[in-house]
C-alpha cells in the first residue's frame, strides 16, 4: 500500500535491469522567528542598505530555544515522507547534511531516525559545509541506482544561528536556521537524480571554517568555543568560478547544454553570487531560483527548500531538467542534474493518520528501550552471546512491517 500514489505518477517498480532514483516527496521546516536587517543593525555596525546590496538578504529565520539541528530536520522529513506519501518503515537509509549538528556523534541521522520510528533505515551524517545537500544526494541516489536500496531519506538541516558570531558584522549578516528533506525512490522509469558532480580542495579550509569541537591534541585543555570564521572576498571569488564550472561539468556527464536547462537551483549564499554565475552561464535570472531575501544562507538546507518552493509554486514543472549547485566551506563544491517527474498531490486522509500514528509509536518505543537497557545494565550483568543474539532475533522480527507495508520490488 505504502506507494501507490507515487507509482501512478511515475510507473514505480524498483527491481528491473535499469533502476532510476526519483525524488518523489519533499519538505521544509521554517522557523517563525524573523530576524530582520534592521534588528542585526541594533547588534552589530551595519545597515539594511549595505546588507541588501551586498548580498540581497532582507531578512531570515531563527529557530526557537527549545528547537535543534534535529527537531527541524524531523520536522522537514515528516513533510517529505508525507508528500511522498510513504511511511518511515519504508525508509532503507536517512543522510543528513548538516553543518551545525547536535553532537560531533552520535550523527544527528541517528536521532532523526529515532524520532521517525524508521526502524528499518542506516543513518549517517554528511560534513561539507554548504554542498552537503548534494554529496548526500550523490550518496542517496547511487545507492538506489545500485540496488542497495529502495527508499531514502536526504535532509539539510541546520541551527547556524548557534555557530555564528553575533559580533561579526562580515558573517552573521549572512547565516540562518532551516531545514528541507527529500525523500527518493527508486524506479524503471527513466529520469530522476541523473548525475552528481562533486570537488573538494582542503587547502582552503581556513578560509570558511568553525574549528571548534575537539582538543587540540589528546592531552591538550579543551578547545574554546570558536565560532564561525569566514574569509568573504576569498570565499565569494572561488563560489563565482565553481557555481559555473560545476553546472558545466554536470551538463557534460549528461550531454546537455544550458540551453537544455528548464531550472537552477543555487546555494543561496549572496545575491551577487547567484547573478554572477547567470552571468557566467550565460543563462537569464529568470531560470534561477531566488529565496535569500527571506531566508539568508541557510547552508545545507538552502537547496531543498528552494527546490520544494519552486515546486510548490509550478516553476519546477514534470520532465523539467533541473541542476542543483552549491560550494562551501572545506572548499566544497558540486552540482546534480535532475529530471523531475513528480507534483504535489495531498496524501490521503487515512494515511496521514496512520503516519502520526506511527511518529507516537515511535517516541514510545525509543523509550522503551532506553528503559530496558538501563534495567538490563542494572539487573543483568553482561549478556552472553546466546542472550544477545536472541534479543537481536526479537529486534528483527519487531521492526519488520508486514510485506503489505513495503515497496513493490
Ligand atoms: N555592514 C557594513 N559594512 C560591512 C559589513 C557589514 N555587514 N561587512 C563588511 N563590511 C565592510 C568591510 O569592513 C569593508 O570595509 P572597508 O572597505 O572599509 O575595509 C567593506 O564593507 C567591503 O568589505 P568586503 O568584505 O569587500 O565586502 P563584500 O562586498 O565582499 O561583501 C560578503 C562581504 C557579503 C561577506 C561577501 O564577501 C560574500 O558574500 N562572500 C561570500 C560569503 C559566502 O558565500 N559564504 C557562505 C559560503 S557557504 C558555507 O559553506 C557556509
Amino acid at each position: 500500500m505504502a506507494t501507490t500514489t507515487r507509482k501512478k505518477q511515475i510507473g514505480l517498480k524498483p527491481g528491473g535491469d535499469r533502476r532510476y532514483a526519483h525524488v518523489v516527496g519533499w519538505g521544509v521546516e521554517i522557523p517563525e522567528r524573523v530576524l530582520t536587517n534592521h534588528e542585526i543593525e541594533m547588534m552589530v555596525d551595519t545597515n539594511d542598505q549595505w546588507i541588501r546590496e551586498r548580498t540581497g538578504i532582507a531578512e531570515r529565520r531563527i529557530a526557537d530555544d527549545r528547537d535543534t539541528t534535529v527537531t527541524l530536520g524531523v520536522r522537514a522529513a515528516r513533510k517529505a515522507l508525507s508528500h511522498a506519501d510513504l511511511n518511515p518503515s519504508d525508509i532503507d537509509l536517512i543522510i543528513v547534511a548538516t553543518s551545525s549538528p547536535a553532537y560531533l556523534f552520535p550523527a544527528t541521522a541517528c536521532l532523526i531516525q529515532d524520532r521517525l520510528g524508521a526502524t528499518d533505515a542506516g543513518a549517517f551524517d554528511v560534513l561539507a559545509a554548504c554542498s552537503g545537500f548534494i554529496f548526500a544526494l550523490g550518496l542517496a541516489s547511487a545507492q538506489i541506482r545500485a540496488g542497495m536500496v529502495n527508499t531514502a531519506l536526504v535532509i539539510g538541516t541546520e541551527t547556524l544561528s548557534r555557530i555564528v558570531d553575533w559580533t561579526d558584522r562580515g558573517t552573521c549578516i549572512l547565516f540562518a536556521d532551516g531545514a528541507g528533506a527529500f525523500v527518493l525512490h527508486a524506479s524503471e522509469v527513466p529520469g530522476g537524480v541523473q548525475h552528481v558532480v562533486m570537488h573538494s580542495d582542503g587547502s582552503g579550509g581556513e578560509l570558511l571554517c568553525a574549528p571548534s569541537g575537539v582538543r587540540p591534541t589528546w592531552n591538550g585543555t579543551p578547545a574554546p568555543d570558536v565560532l564561525t570564521q569566514m574569509n568573504g572576498r576569498e570565499v565569494f571569488r572561488f563560489a563565482t568560478r565553481v557555481m559555473v564550472s560545476a553546472t558545466e561539468e554536470v551538463l557534460d556527464k549528461a550531454n546537455l547544454t544550458t540551453s537544455d536547462i528548464d531550472v537552477v537551483v543555487p546555494h543561496q549564499a549572496n545575491l551577487r553570487i547567484i547573478q554572477a554565475a547567470a552571468r557566467g552561464l550565460d543563462l537569464p535570472m529568470d531560470k534561477f531560483i531566488v529565496n535569500i531575501d527571506r531566508y539568508g544562507n541557510t547552508s545545507t538546507a538552502s537547496i531543498p527548500i528552494a527546490v520544494a518552493e519552486a515546486v510548490e509554486s509550478g516553476r519546477i514543472r514534470p520532465n523539467d531538467k533541473i541542476v542543483l549547485v552549491g560550494f562551501g566551506g572545506g572548499l566544497t563544491w558540486g552540482a546534480a542534474l535532475i529530471e523531475w517527474q513528480v507534483m504535489a498531490t495531498p496524501a490521503s486522509a487515512a494515511r496521514e493518520v496512520v503516519r502520526e500514528g506511527w511518529y507516537i509509536v515511535a517516541r514510545i518505543r525509543s523509550l522503551m528501550r532506553r528503559v530496558f537497557r538501563f534495567l538490563e545494565a542494572v539487573l543483568g550483568g553482561s549478556p552472553t552471546s546466546e542472550a544477545l543474539r536472541a534479543e537481536e532475533k526479537a529486534r528483527r522480527s519487531s521492526s519488520k512491517p508486514s510485506n503489505n507495508d513495503k515497496p513493490e520490488r
